[in-house]
């Protein structure tokens, strides 16, 4: 069971009131997290539940969300310095990265672009999603799911394969109050650092599996294989192609040929 006063009380250091929803069961965070958004909720507003019926992932997904894993959606109101708003999500997979390493001493690596893999398996995925009214942005919201205490017969068949948690990986169970404090006190001192967000793309590039890696990209039905050699200021990922023609990709799904992905 989620505990929202231990949360809170893990919360003591962070600087901002935050609007904290705890739910036992819910659908889906995002989909809670953006009605909240719609209705009026303030920046930094979170919403988390121990287990969601209809967990929502990228590409039209579903996100297998049994208890033991940690699922929070997070109301975020864009700073107007930030030019590009796929850089929240990188920059919330800088952030859950470094939590992890730090409260499990695993290296967790990055997949392009927010896949979080511990041995080269997802422990992590994040989708965000914009909220708008009448063509205008209202905010916007991140949600994460990250398999924390999840074991491995908790995983549907067809993704346990590559699928794995920090309980499997370290043997030992996490106590995920302590865990989204971490991930929300650390993503506040990068938004009250670098409220423009120039900064992510380089910690990003550090933690980057998919940089030299020979890839290919789904993108509106179309294939395209290559060499991932950089990340540009906005997120968007470079593809030099056989011919050595540079593509910028900057949405759809990348695999990783060579390696796991
Ligand atoms: C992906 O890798 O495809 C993204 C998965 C994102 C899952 C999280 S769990 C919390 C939040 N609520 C959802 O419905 N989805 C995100």
């Amino acid at each position: 069971m989620i505990d929202k006063e231990r949360l809170l009380s893990n919360l003591l250091t962070s600087s901002a009131q935050h609007r904290v929803e705890v739910f036992d069961i819910v659908d889906s965070t995002n989909t809670i997290a953006k009605g909240l958004l719609s209705q009026g909720a303030g920046h930094g507003t979170l919403v988390v539940a121990e287990a969601q019926t209809h967990g929502r992932g990228r590409l039209g997904r579903a996100w297998h969300s049994p208890k033991g894993g940690l699922y929070f959606s997070l109301v975020l109101l864009p700073s107007s310095e930030v030019v590009s708003l796929p850089l929240y999500g990188l920059m919330v997979a800088c952030v859950i990265r470094e939590v992890i390493h730090k409260k499990s001493g695993l290296e967790c690596m990055l997949k392009w672009p927010n896949d979080l893999l511990v041995s080269n398996r997802k422990v992590c995925g994040i989708l965000s999603e914009l909220v708008t009214d009448d063509e205008r942005i209202k905010g916007l919201v991140v949600g994460a799911g990250i398999n924390v205490n999840t074991l491995p017969n908790m995983f549907p068949e067809e993704i346990r394969s590559h699928a794995t948690s920090l309980r499997i990986e370290t043997g030992k169970e996490h106590n995920l109050e302590e865990f989204l404090a971490a991930i929300v006190v650390a993503l506040e001192s990068w938004l009250v650092e670098c409220p423009s967000l120039s900064n992510v793309v380089s910690v990003y590039r550090t933690h980057c599996l998919t940089l030299g890696k020979q890839v290919v990209a789904r993108i509106h039905g179309t294939e395209l294989v290559g060499i991932a050699f950089d990340i540009e200021r906005d997120g968007s990922l470079l593809i030099r192609d056989d011919a050595g023609r540079t593509h910028r990709v900057n949405s759809g799904e990348v695999t990783h040929l060579r390696g796991c992905d």
